[in-house]
């Protein structure tokens, strides 16, 4: 069915049936990999064979402030991981890898399959978007499941996300399943359906597969916005940063180690990950690439290196309290305002510009006192978003306790056969 659907022979309105019965009566993980392999099949893939090294990728379903690509690839790579990463832009609410690394000056993010196996082999990851001629079944079926109400549906979703990440190379993976307003799967029960689905079925297809459930109803870290992210990036790269933001990197970095059989435990190789951010591995890494990839290398080392905008307007709290909640959604909705993001595909985004949160879900706060800083180009623009940002908030007089990172982990070892 997808080769004749994707040769012309089969019509839209019968592969819109069947994505209605897979809608409406779900499929097993096996019938879900038997669907993820003919995906696959749709297209070219990329064979690394040639590389030396575990093969190992994370995929992360798409948030707000999500940086952890960008810490990720240079640390797993620095712990002897090789990790082909094909990443996807900004759309929405939500930020995309590639936005975020072309914010780096002369940054190319459009590497041949040669140039990407070469970097690889160099220096243990390479970023690159999606080649048009990976699984292109999913291209067209994507396309049909928008227009047929069918996008929400696990076993779907399953096969499109697992197709693309095995078509490139990838032997083993980690996911991030988001969970909470700024995510694709806004409470538990959804997210873990999600992940368990993933973790069986690539199972089925052979493949070793963890999952972390993530939460997703605040932004990651404290940036928001393209280089401003960036900036977040080098900081961790450098031993700083926002906990939220290493934690998780560490964790999904971690799980990484394990698949790829570098480390026993997850004590270990968290340990591991630690040491190679703390003696500067990762950094040296990242330099590399960004290099490689053709990126000015300064703009990342200096401080005042990069892109900045030219207004810097604070978002002030209206009362004293303590910070009950900074809803993800509408800072991403707020950042892709200021030209952080896209509304469509084709539209450009602007490197500089987006939300640095001053105030954390927990935080303590007096009236007056700055919640965020909005960075932007035009005044009208700022004004907008900073109202938007103004309803992200909601302070209280209840002391909070900021809501864990990591929700769940769903390990293969763990599930039985469905
Ligand atoms: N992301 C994908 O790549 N595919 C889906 O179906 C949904 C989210």
């Amino acid at each position: 069915m997808i080769r004749g659907y994707v040769a012309g022979e089969i019509p839209d309105y019968q592969m819109s049936s069947l994505a209605m019965a897979v809608f409406f009566k779900g499929m097993s993980a096996e019938e879900t990999g038997y669907l993820t392999r003919a995906m696959i099949e749709s297209g070219s893939t990329i064979d690394l064979g040639g590389i030396q090294g575990p093969l190992v990728d994370k995929h992360s379903t798409g948030g707000v402030g999500d940086k952890v690509s960008l810490v990720l690839a240079p640390l797993a790579a620095s712990c002897g991981c090789v990790v082909p990463m094909m990443s996807g832009r900004a759309l929405g609410h939500t930020g995309g890898t590639l936005d975020k690394l072309e914010s780096i000056p002369g940054y190319r993010t459009d590497l041949s399959v040669q140039r990407f196996t070469e970097l690889l082999g160099r220096t243990g990851f390479a970023m690159t978007g999606q080649s048009e001629r990976i699984v292109p079944a999913d291209r067209k079926l994507y396309a049909l499941r928008d227009v047929t109400g069918t996008v929400e549906s696990i076993p779907l979703i399953t096969a499109s996300i697992m197709s693309k990440k095995f078509a490139e190379g990838a032997e083993s993976l980690v996911f991030d399943v988001k969970c909470g307003s700024g995510a694709f799967m806004k409470n538990l029960e959804e997210a873990r359906e999600l992940a368990v689905s993933l973790v069986r079925t690539g199972n089925s297809l052979g493949r070793r597969i963890r999952a972390v459930i993530s939460d997703m109803d605040q932004p990651l870290g404290l940036m928001v916005g393209n280089f401003l992210e960036v900036r977040e990036v080098v900081e961790v790269l450098r031993g700083g940063g926002p906990k939220d933001l290493i934690d998780l990197t560490i964790r999904l970095t971690a799980h990484m180690l394990i698949l790829a059989g570098l480390q026993p435990d997850l004590q270990s190789a968290e340990k591991e990950c630690r040491g190679k951010l703390e003696d500067g591995s990762a950094w040296d890494k990242f330099l590399e690439n960004v290099e490689l990839q053709g990126g000015d290398v300064r703009t990342v080392q200096e401080e005042a290196g990069g892109p900045r905008a030219p207004l810097i307007e604070p978002v002030e709290a209206g009362e004293s309290g303590y910070v009950q909640r900074v809803d993800a959604y509408q800072i991403g909705i707020a950042a892709g305002l200021l030209g952080a993001s896209r509304e469509r595909k084709e539209d450009a985004v602007l490197p500089d510009v987006g939300i640095e949160l001053k105030k954390l879900q927990g935080d303590a706060v007096k009236a007056g006192e700055n919640l965020c800083l909005v960075h932007g180009r035009e005044a009208e623009r700022i004004d907008a978003a900073r109202s938007i940002v103004q309803s992200a908030y909601s302070i209280g007089g209840q002391e909070k306790r900021a809501r864990e990172r990591v929700m769940e982990e769903i390990r293969d070892d763990d599930l039985g056969k469905d």
